[in-house]
């Protein structure tokens, strides 16, 4: 089949199954997260990077990475429909002390709805520590990350990694998930910035299996 005709043909199959997802979305009910991320991944499938949302255990094994930082703000990047934001509620982070960012407006509009009491910023990761500091807001106990970093290039691995270091706590550390074996953040990248890196933790269950990096000063 040639080219031109494969790559129409995908799109009008993708069209037709972003239609069929908006028709049905209104009657979701519990899981209308779910058709949410289906249906903003067909849309942003390079942004969103992934066609369902974290299974709990990877927010679960997140949160036992980060440890015990109550009472200290948290900031969670790229938090989609609030997988990983519902797991570091239960954990004890207060809602009040939670930040989610998230580049998407109807993920955002959809957090803000549900995860009442949480700070939700429609915002680059990139751009968050300047709204941070020019607030004057405590510095964070965690940044929790489940942005597809691996695929930024390193000016924005470095931007987005430095900034968050001006705003973490001494203690605090970076915890990113990933579905490679390998750091998502390249080593020149964390090393520059004088933190060291370790692979904390694995979830087996995940399919395919997850990784949670924890990136903290050395
Ligand atoms: C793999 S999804 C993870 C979603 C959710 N946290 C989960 O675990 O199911 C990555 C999320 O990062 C968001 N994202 C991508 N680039 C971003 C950026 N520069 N700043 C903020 N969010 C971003 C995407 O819109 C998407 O919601």
């Amino acid at each position: 089949m040639p080219k031109v005709v494969a790559l129409e043909k995908a799109q009008a199959l993708r069209a037709q199954a972003q239609r069929l997802l908006d028709s049905v979305s209104d009657y979701a009910g519990p899981f209308s997260s779910s058709l949410l991320f289906w249906q903003q991944s067909l849309r942003n499938p390079v942004q969103i990077c992934s066609v369902f949302p974290s299974r709990p255990n990877v927010g679960k094994s997140m949160c036992n990475v980060v440890g015990d930082c109550k009472g200290k703000p948290v900031i969670e990047l790229g938090a989609g429909t609030g997988a990983v934001t519902r797991q570091l509620l239960s954990n004890g982070i207060k809602a009040h002390d939670l930040t989610a960012v998230e580049l998407d407006r109807e993920f955002s509009h959809y957090l803000s709805r549900k995860y009442l009491g949480v700070e939700v910023l429609n915002l680059g990761a990139e751009e968050v520590a300047d709204l941070w500091l020019k607030r004057k807001s405590p510095k964070v106990g965690a940044v929790v990350s489940t942005l597809p970093i691996k695929l930024f290039d390193e000016d924005l691995q470095r931007q987005i990694l430095g900034s968050m270091l001006d705003v973490m706590d001494e203690g605090a550390s970076f915890v990113q998930l990933t579905y490679r074996l390998k750091s998502p953040i390249m080593k020149e990248v964390y090393e520059d910035l004088g933190l060291k890196a370790s692979r904390a933790s694995v979830v087996w269950q995940s399919i395919p299996p997850a990784f949670i990096w924890k990136y903290e000063r050395a």
